[in-house]
Order: C-alpha cells, then sequence, then structure tokens
C-alpha cells in the first residue's frame, strides 16, 4: 500500500492497520528529512493548506503551519476570534468560503463532536481533524505511535497504560482505537467519575487506581484534565487529584524499568505528572512534539496524493 484510501484524515476509526503502517513509514522519512536539516522539500509544492481552530492549540496548530512551510505548500490560518466566525458566519459557511478559494487540505479543530465529519461531506478539500470534542485526536495518536515504534521497535505484546481524565480526553480514544489495531494491549486508570461508562466494549483493562493500571507497562501515558469539557466537580479537589491520580517517581516505578513516560501536553505540572518526572530522562513528552512535525507532514503529504477522481 502507497496510497491513503480516503480524501480525508477524520479518526483513527476510519484507518486500516496498513494505512497506519504508512502513515508512521512515511513519517520516519519525514524525520530523517528533517534531521538532515533540510526545511524546505518540493512535496507540497502548488498545494495551499488552511487551518481552522475553534479551540486553542499550541502543538497541533503550528506543527500542522511548519510542516506546509517545510513541505513548500501555500499556508494560511483563521483566526477565528477576529474572523467573520465573531459576525454569526456557521462553520459550514466558513469551510465553504475557504475551500472556494482553492484550499486542498483544511485542518479543523472545534469542540463540537463530529464536526470536521460534518465538514468534510460539503467541501473539496481533504479535512483533517485536528480535535474534535470528546471524539478523536487522529494525529495526536499517529505521532504518539510514532514515538513508540521508533523506541520499542513495534507495538504487539506492549502493554500500554492510559492515565487521568479518559472520559473527556479524545487522544484517549484515538489511542485506543489505534493500540487494539496495531495489537498492543491498553490498561486505563483514573477516578471513576472520569473513566466512561461504555470503555470495556473498546476492549481495554480498566482501574479505578493508577497503580495496577501501570503495573510492568512498557509505556505509561498521562492525560491532562479537560477542564474545558468538564460540566461539574467531578473529583473533590485538584490537591487530592494530584494526590492520588497524579504520576509521580514512585508510581511510575511500577512500570518496567524501560518504560516510556509520555503525555500529549499541555502538561499541568504538580497535578497529572510532577515536574520531576516531566523532567526525567524517563520523559518522552518533547520528543511528542518532535514527531508531531514528521507525523503531520506525512498526513498531509499523503491525503495529497489520494486519487479524489476514484471517490467521487
Ligand atoms: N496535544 C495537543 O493537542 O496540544 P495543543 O492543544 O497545544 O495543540
Amino acid at each position: 500500500m502507497n496510497k491513503l484510501l480516503h480524501k480525508d484524515l477524520l479518526g483513527i476509526q476510519q484507518l486500516t492497520a496498513e494505512e497506519i503502517s504508512l502513515i508512521l513509514d512515511t513519517a520516519d522519512t519525514m524525520r530523517t528529512i528533517l534531521e538532515q536539516g533540510n526545511k524546505k522539500v518540493p512535496h507540497l509544492t502548488g498545494k495551499s493548506i488552511t487551518t481552522l481552530f475553534y479551540e486553542n492549540s499550541t502543538r497541533t496548530r503550528l506543527s500542522f503551519e511548519l510542516a506546509s512551510k517545510y513541505m513548500s505548500a501555500a499556508s494560511a490560518n483563521v483566526a477565528v476570534a477576529s474572523s467573520s466566525v465573531a459576525k454569526g458566519e456557521s462553520l459550514l459557511d466558513t469551510a465553504k468560503t475557504i475551500d472556494q478559494m482553492g484550499t486542498d487540505i483544511l485542518i479543523i479543530r472545534h469542540s463540537m463532536s463530529g464536526a470536521p465529519h460534518f465538514v468534510a461531506k460539503h467541501v473539496k478539500a481533504s479535512i483533517i481533524n485536528a480535535g474534535d470534542g470528546v471524539n478523536e485526536h487522529p494525529t495526536q495518536a499517529l505521532l504518539d505511535a510514532l514515538t513508540i515504534r521508533r523506541h520499542k521497535g513495534g507495538f504487539a505484546g506492549l502493554k500500554v497504560a492510559i492515565v487521568g481524565d479518559i472520559r473527556h480526553s479524545r487522544v484517549a480514544r484515538s489511542n485506543i482505537f489505534l493500540l487494539n489495531k496495531m495489537g498492543a494491549t491498553v490498561s486505563i486508570g483514573g477516578p471513576a467519575t472520569l473513566l466512561p461508562q461504555d470503555l470495556k466494549q473498546f476492549g481495554v483493562a480498566v482501574y479505578e487506581n493508577v497503580e495496577d493500571a501501570i503495573k510492568d507497562a512498557d509505556i505509561v501515558m498521562g492525560l491532562r484534565i479537560q477542564n474545558e469539557r468538564i460540566g461539574g466537580n467531578l473529583f473533590p479537589s485538584v490537591r487530592e487529584y494530584a494526590r492520588f491520580f497524579g504520576i509521580d517517581k514512585a508510581r511510575l516505578a511500577l512500570a518496567k524499568e524501560d518504560a516510556l513516560l509520555m503525555h500529549p501536553g499541555p502538561v499541568n505540572r504538580g497535578v497529572e505528572l510532577t515536574s520531576e518526572v516531566v523532567d526525567d530522562d524517563q520523559s518522552f513528552i518533547l520528543e511528542q512534539v518532535t514527531n508531531g512535525v514528521a507525523v503531520r507532514m506525512a498526513v498531509m503529504y499523503l491525503l495529497s496524493r489520494t486519487d479524489r477522481k476514484e471517490q467521487a
């Protein structure tokens, strides 16, 4: 396989294991290009890329923008707060307007689950989901997978512990889908109020404490408490959360000796992770950021090569 099957990247759920491997192989090549110091390659010459983020972002938006520029695309960002969205223009009208200007790839982050899927049905551009509500964040799971594969060689037989606010996390959902497809086992740990009711249907082991989830893990992935999506009080206090569910040196020591500590960022130091573990040699959080650029280069390059005629 050397092409993706669909014009859009809406979620890991829609990808096959072969497509995931193709993206990771391509991202490895992109990483090599970047490591050689080459930040101007012709892969997207003649293409136009637009980012449209209705929610805040540092890593995702900037890495898409840099990846577009590194591959010689014409790139633009719609600053939503100062755009005609503030005058009441709908998501669909905004997307159709951008589409009409000839953008080839439109990257959308939105607080509503399913927003990119809805837009994809109405525009010619390829849509990339950069995070939709509590649904998916596919490029985050892909960059996490690249980080894991580069250090562990593959996924089969690995135990990945995902710890924290699972209920409101699109990162957790995309990672669970990806790791299941690639043959890893996933254990989940967190307070009962931050675990979704239907979690077991995804084939993961669920623990209401962090220690059991982390025990003997190859990868320990911490998650941010998604305060922007939490309606009421789901735990007594941040201090209590940190005490019972935060990842510190002692809890991390329950994982395998060579376990990787990961986190999608942004990290709330002293809440989900102590500063000591964030800055430790076992932490791969900054490498995740580096891999994010390579993965987004790979995804945009592969989408630019999908056969639109076949799909029409
Ligand atoms: N991990 C992640 O999506 O980070 P940003 O919100 O900074 O893009």
